[in-house]
């Protein structure tokens, strides 16, 4: 699959940003990690847009965000945040131009990973774990429905993208 924009899609800590960028490295892509694209035109970090102006707002310049990054003309990784494709509105302009791959990886993993993070406000809560697991199993099912591949994601992140280039022949 030639020149196809790519969308990485998961739940935080899967590895979205880091095999995104294998993954640019290797086909020559442009690398766009939605995050970050966001918090540059605010200039604030999400945490910091959570809390300022809550996540109704987020989740509208994360739309906003998706719309304008489908209009470039080279072709692009994204890495998309672990919310993005849950919400239709983004699956619907996100397939009108790129292929959907989910970075699957166990829930062990995601937690282990995430132990110690503290950049996630949906996971600000004292009972973290359990919100962890149970937004990580209402999640899996959205993801899986909307991704044109899914792919083992639960290995280093050099390995990963080259799973997702033979996943999606390219
Ligand atoms: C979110 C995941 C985050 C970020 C925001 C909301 C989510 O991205 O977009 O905190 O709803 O899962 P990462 O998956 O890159 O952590």
């Amino acid at each position: 699959m030639k020149n196809k924009n790519i969308v990485l899609c998961g739940f935080m800590g899967c590895g979205k940003t880091t095999v995104g960028k294998e993954l640019a490295c290797l086909n020559g892509y442009d690398l766009i990690d939605l995050d970050d694209f966001i918090s540059q035109k605010m200039q604030l970090s999400v945490s910091e847009i959570f809390e300022k102006y809550g996540e109704d707002f987020f989740r509208d310049a994360e739309h906003s965000a998706c719309k304008e990054i489908l209009r470039r003309e080279n072709p692009f990784v994204l890495s998309a945040g672990g919310g993005t494709l849950t919400f239709e509105r983004n699956v619907k302009v996100l397939k009108e131009n790129a292929v959907i791959v989910l970075l699957n990886v166990p829930l062990e993993t995601i937690s282990a990973r995430l132990a110690d993070d503290t950049s996630r406000p949906l996971l600000n809560a004292p009972d973290r774990e359990k919100r962890l697991s149970e937004l990580y199993l209402k999640r899996l099912p959205v993801y899986k429905a909307c991704a044109d591949f899914v792919v083992n994601a639960d290995m280093p992140a050099r390995d990963a993208a080259v799973n997702i280039m033979r996943s999606i022949g390219s």
